[in-house]
């Protein structure tokens, strides 16, 4: 499932890390890839250790703590914590797919994998502001070209193959990250969140509330028979 999350973050707080990340030092990308990525990639990204990536991240997850949508639609269990990058001077992402099992550490700096299931686009700047950077994410109904508005964040299936175009003008800023979710897989997960909403429109129109409230049971039900945690 590919899902459009609108404004994950406000435009004070688009332009506030904005400012920050402008006088930010940032270092090749490369440095956070295999042989294989390392091959398609060129753009930059803060170090995974600078204190300012550790401090924009914990904005971002504290944004998406207040989003139910994205609740809704990840059913998260564990997040990587966010990164940043920047495209460039005709800096792109060639076709690849994401690591499958990230090692993190946790604050007390015990190693933890996290699996990724779902990957997360942020965007940082307005569509007008360069040129190319479109995110293009191929599945089996061919491929989807996604270029959102500054606080806008886009989810996607970990497994999908992707790239990101060429900018040939300005700059393009986003947070990228993925989520270990309670139900590994995609169908499933869609199911649930295809369940949710319409359970949410329901509630929202004033439909029969037994039979709501059985509806919502079966969600629960399905979620505790699926949910890893
Ligand atoms: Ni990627």
């Amino acid at each position: 499932m590919l899902l459009h999350i609108p404004q994950v973050l406000a435009p004070q707080e688009v332009a506030a890390m904005r400012q920050a990340l402008d006088q930010a030092d940032w270092t090749d990308g490369r440095e956070t890839v295999g042989a294989q990525g390392a091959q398609v990639k060129r753009n930059e990204q803060l170090p995974d250790a600078s204190p300012l990536r550790e401090q924009l991240g914990q904005r971002i997850l504290a944004a998406l703590d207040r989003n139910p949508l994205y609740f809704a639609a990840a059913l998260p269990l564990r997040v990587v914590p966010p990164r940043f990058n920047r495209y460039q001077g005709g800096g792109e992402y060639g076709f690849h797919i994401d690591g499958s099992v990230m090692l993190t550490r946790t604050p007390d700096h015990r190693a933890q994998p996290i699996r990724s299931d779902v990957s997360c686009t942020l965007f940082l700047c307005e569509p007008d502001e360069y040129d190319g950077g479109e995110l293009i994410i191929s599945d089996t109904y061919g491929e989807h070209e996604v270029k959102l508005p500054a606080g806008d964040m886009v989810l996607y299936p970990s497994s999908s193959l992707h790239k990101v175009q060429p900018v040939t003008r300005g700059a393009r800023l986003a947070s990228f990250f993925w989520v270990q979710s309670m139900i590994r897989d995609d169908a499933c997960r869609r199911l649930l969140f295809e369940m949710d909403t319409s359970l949410e429109t329901l509630r929202a129109t004033g439909a029969d509330n037994a039979a709501l409230v059985r509806l919502t049971g079966i969600y629960h039900n399905l979620l505790r028979r699926w949910a890893e945690t």
